[in-house]
């Protein structure tokens, strides 16, 4: 018995230098590897806005998810993505909740009150979708009618202080404007041009209006005062945009015309 007991804690002593050496030797390689030792950088979107935004399944695609992919390997950072209502994207950047907010955001002078934007990587244009067929053909035909808009955006500002807020509806998503404007509920919606073709295209009856409303920059909100997370995502930028990343990312999402 005694013996046995000997033997079982040689072999009890032997796994746990085992363990300790296993341990041991995982943590050098854990540096060696960058892939898993990473830092995370978060990313505030709404993932409802194709093709910069949206969820194929239960991932995150599109163009600004692949340039903060791009961007967040320069950085030696893992992104991670935080879905949320646009209308949030810039108070959760200022609260520290995420460390950036990407998500077809446009420049405007109100937003750089309140964040900082980086240099831009996309240009957008607001445009108008009407259903085939409607007596909307130009921006003067909007006055009077009901425009659905995305709660927010810049289409949103833009028709409420051009046509009065009484004649803008609000909905939490561009799709559901679009919906809405099938069932009849607005006569046209204002919002980005690209999202605006996905959904034409994916609802067909619609059609979108040759007139340009507005023409923007989109970049990337950060809170204010965070030169360092700024300066080094604009080196990062500056780089993908050189070595022709950016123009690759945003060429397959969206066709040259
Ligand atoms: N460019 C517009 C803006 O900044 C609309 C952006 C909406 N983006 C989104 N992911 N839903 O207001």
């Amino acid at each position: 018995m005694k013996k046995f007991l000997a033997l079982l804690m040689v072999a009890v002593l032997a796994v746990v230098m085992v363990a300790c050496g296993g341990a041991k030797t995982t943590e050098p390689a854990k540096d060696a590897n960058p892939a898993e030792a990473t830092e995370v950088i978060k990313m505030g979107t709404n993932a409802a806005f194709p093709p910069y935004e949206f969820k194929e399944g239960e991932k995150f695609v599109g163009i600004d998810v692949e340039i903060a992919e791009a961007i967040a390997a320069k950085l030696g950072m893992k992104l991670e993505i935080v879905d949320m209502e646009f209308d949030s994207i810039i108070t959760s950047v200022n609260q520290g909740e995420v460390d950036f907010g990407m998500a077809g955001m446009t420049v405007t002078e109100e937003r750089l009150e309140e964040v900082d934007f980086t240099s831009s990587y996309a240009t957008g244009v607001q445009v108008v979708i009407v259903a085939e067929g409607s007596d909307i053909t130009s921006l003067d035909d909007l006055e009077g009618k009901k425009i659905g808009v995305q709660l927010g955006t810049t289409g949103d500002i833009y028709a409420s202080d051009d046509f009065g807020s009484d004649n803008v509806v609000q909905y939490g998503k561009g799709a559901d404007a679009v919906i809405a404007l099938k069932g009849g509920d607005v006569d046209a919606v204002i919002i980005d041009n690209e999202p605006a073709k996905a959904f034409v295209e994916e609802n067909g009856g619609l059609k979108i209006l040759e007139t340009e409303y507005a023409i923007e920059d989109y970049a990337i909100a950060i809170k204010k005062g965070n030169t360092e997370l700024l300066d080094k995502i604009n080196a990062a930028l500056e780089e993908l945009t050189a070595d022709g990343t950016i123009d690759a990312i945003i060429s397959e999402y969206i066709s040259a015309e």
